[in-house]
């Protein structure tokens, strides 16, 4: 069903397959997250962009429950934070992890062993050179207490040995070298490991390292037929990473107790430091929140004693570390990166998280993002899958928490992304085609109503090209062609008259077809009056950027057309063993480029701590894990104050 007309056929409400046909558009390319996906065909090339979409009334009742008093988040009074003049809040009933039904059921395990997964890159014939395999693989069940041992044996067609590694090992398990071509995965399962897991092994292609074969093996593991046969193993929590805090901060650390056997261990603190003290989370209560304020510089270990369920004297003992640092160690000279761009005349801003509470150095977290940006986009916790998990089920609080930091702080809010094709939940995922339409518009209309007194940007479509062209094959293509932008972004105006309406895309800040493919479908969407005010230019780029010409050329074909520009996700991640200065010429390039372009309002980074970025491990941004200031910070300070 389609609720949207088009003004030719004003008179008639065109099914959206109809619609897509009208534009041209033709699905059936590989899957959106494909990076090689070649996009479905443009519409425009047939010169006709099509016609204005007017929107009818969303049906009532609606496809799925709206918002209703149970999903309105609660006071958390147990975690800190440090902006005294909000309170925080968190959602209510027992965590979605525990509610979702696990992902691989008996069905799976008995319909054999799953297909190996082939990736073939350009050049290679599989004809001519046949894709790696392993030898002799089939699915493995064992009761719990039982070790897995699967032998893995790579085969090449042509003789040679292909290369293989794991992605990803269950809790506890090796893949171990056997020093004759072979590797075993050994894992001593226990009761925690009941059910069906998948466990993947990449072949590689001795002549082309991206050819590959992606092979799992399901593992069921059964109850114990003998449950006095299994061991009893000491209880343990989950990893905590040693943070670097400051010095009067208040610290939340959540513990969460871990037992191989499946039982909840207790939790308590031994000899613990003053002020220093556990409470259970209201969620889950056999987590326990850590509360203390670390108030002299130095490194302190709070030792966590767990206790077997079963056998209480049956104990694990772990440490969490914290690095204290006085609060002068966080300061940062000269101005602060929202005042210098605001005399440059354009808004600086960050991508921030719900970290501020809910990791031990939230406080200097919080801290420095408050004082540095004056614009804000939640990282995730706008998400589809983090906002609405389940149909008819919202959790609004890490959300809600953002905004609180925001206006606290005196920040404007991004909200990002009303329409993607990633973290998407399950059940969005499972939709009927014909229904899409409703859901999008749905949830669109859900997460703007409750936030856009708030919200001055809406990232509307997040990441519609394809790497290589052409639109991105998604949920929302499939079901209303192209025209699901425009649907987007007229409802987005109908809840919104006043804010900038955003299309966000990553890999725009060069030439190639990905920003011809850009240009071309926004000259469509003008066509048909969308209404579209700015582009984002995502700006995930790495230290051996170089093309700021075509960054400052693309930057000027979106104005021409009227657009205001926003750099919305800038990082830049650190590769070739490129130096921090090197990384810092590329934040400064940038910057140049943006405030050299009348139409670039806002500059806004993803993160602003290697700590917590998404790209971690190649410290793409300008304060290091502990905070510390980088040469990129003083070439964001200098450039965005045109020096
Ligand atoms: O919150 C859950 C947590 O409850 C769960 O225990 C945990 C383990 O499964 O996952 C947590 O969610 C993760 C989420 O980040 C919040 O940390 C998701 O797994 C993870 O996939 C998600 O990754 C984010 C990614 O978008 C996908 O949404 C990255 O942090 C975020 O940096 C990245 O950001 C995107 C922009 O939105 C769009 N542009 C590209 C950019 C980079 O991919």
């Amino acid at each position: 069903m389609s609720l949207l007309r088009t003004s030719a056929a004003r008179s008639l409400r065109l099914p959206a397959l109809i619609t897509g046909i009208l534009f041209g558009v033709l699905s059936g390319c590989s899957s959106s997250d494909d990076n090689d996906d070649p996009g479905v065909d443009i519409p425009g090339d047939s010169g006709d962009p099509g016609t204005t979409v007017v929107l009818e009334p969303l049906p009532n009742p609606p496809l799925t429950e709206a918002p209703s008093a149970d999903d309105e988040p609660v006071p958390f009074d147990s975690v800190f934070h440090t902006v005294t003049d909000y309170a925080l809040v968190r959602d209510t009933g027992p965590r979605i992890e525990d509610d979702i039904v696990a992902d691989l059921t008996e069905a799976d395990y008995a319909a054999g062993l799953p297909e190996a997964v082939i990736t073939v890159p350009a050049g290679v014939d599989p004809a001519i050179n046949g894709a790696p395999y392993f030898e002799g693989l089939s699915n493995v069940r064992v009761e719990a207490g039982q070790l897995v041992d699967i032998r893995y044996v790579p085969r090449d067609p042509e003789g040679e040995l292909p290369g293989m590694f794991p992605q990803g090992l269950p809790d506890g398990a090796t893949f171990d070298d056997n020093f004759d071509g072979t590797k075993s995965l050994r894992w001593q399962t226990y009761q925690a490991d009941l059910g069906v897991t998948a466990f993947t092994v990449v072949a590689v292609d001795p002549a082309n390292s991206e050819y590959r074969s992606s092979q799992t093996v399901l593992i069921a593991v059964d109850p114990p037929s003998d449950p006095a046969s299994v061991p009893n193993i000491a209880p343990s929590i989950l990893p905590i990473a040693r943070y670097t805090v400051r010095a009067g901060d208040p610290v939340s650390i959540f513990i969460i107790g871990t037992d191989r056997n499946g039982t909840v261990p207790s939790i308590e603190l031994l000899d613990p430091p003053a002020n220093a003290f556990l409470t259970p989370d209201e969620r889950t209560p056999e987590w326990q929140i850590l509360q203390a304020v670390p108030e002299t510089a130095g490194t302190i270990t709070f030792d966590v004693l767990t206790r077997d369920a079963d056998d209480p004297a049956l104990t694990g003992l772990d440490q969490i570390i914290l690095d204290v640092l006085e609060p002068a160690e966080f300061e940062r000279s000269g101005d602060r990166l929202k005042t210098i761009a605001a005399g440059s005349g354009i808004e600086f801003g960050s991508a921030i998280s719900p970290v501020f509470y809910m990791q031990a150095d939230g406080g200097v977290y919080e801290s420095i993002a408050g004082s540095e940006f004056g614009v804000m986009t939640p990282e995730s916790s706008m998400k589809w899958i983090a906002i609405n998990p389940l149909p008819g089920r919202f959790e609004f609080a890490d959300m809600d928490n953002l905004v609180s930091f925001a206006r606290a702080n005196a920040m404007k809010v991004r909200g990002h992304p009303l329409v993607w094709h990633r973290s998407l939940p399950d059940w969005v995922e499972e939709t009927a085609v014909e229904d899409r339409e409703v859901h999008m518009r749905e949830y669109i209309t859900r997460v703007m109503t409750r936030y856009s007194d708030d919200v001055d940007y809406w990232d509307v479509i997040n990441e519609p090209v394809a790497d290589e062209g052409g639109l991105r094959d998604s949920l929302w293509l499939e079901a209303m062609g192209e025209q699901y932008m425009d649907i987007a972004f007229a409802q987005a105006r109908e809840l919104d008259p006043t804010a900038i309406l955003v299309l966000n895309e990553y890999d725009i800040g060069f030439a190639g077809p990905k920003f011809d493919a850009l240009l071309s479908l926004l000259d469509r969407l003008r066509a048909r009056e969308v209404p579209v005010d700015a582009v984002g230019f995502q700006l995930h780029v790495s230290s051996n950027f170089d093309q700021f010409d075509e960054l400052a050329s693309n930057m000027a074909a979106i104005a021409e057309r009227g657009l205001d520009i926003h750099v919305t996700e800038l990082d830049v991640a650190i590769v070739d063993d490129d130096s921090d200065q090197i990384q810092a010429d590329i934040y400064r390039g940038i910057v140049e480029t943006c405030l050299a372009q009348s139409r670039c309002k806002v500059l806004q980074s993803w993160g602003f701590t290697d700590r917590y970025s998404f790209r971690t491990g190649q410290t793409p941004l300008y304060l290091d894990r502990d905070y510390a200031v980088k040469p990129a910070y003083q070439a964001l300070q200098e450039s965005l104050g045109g020096n």
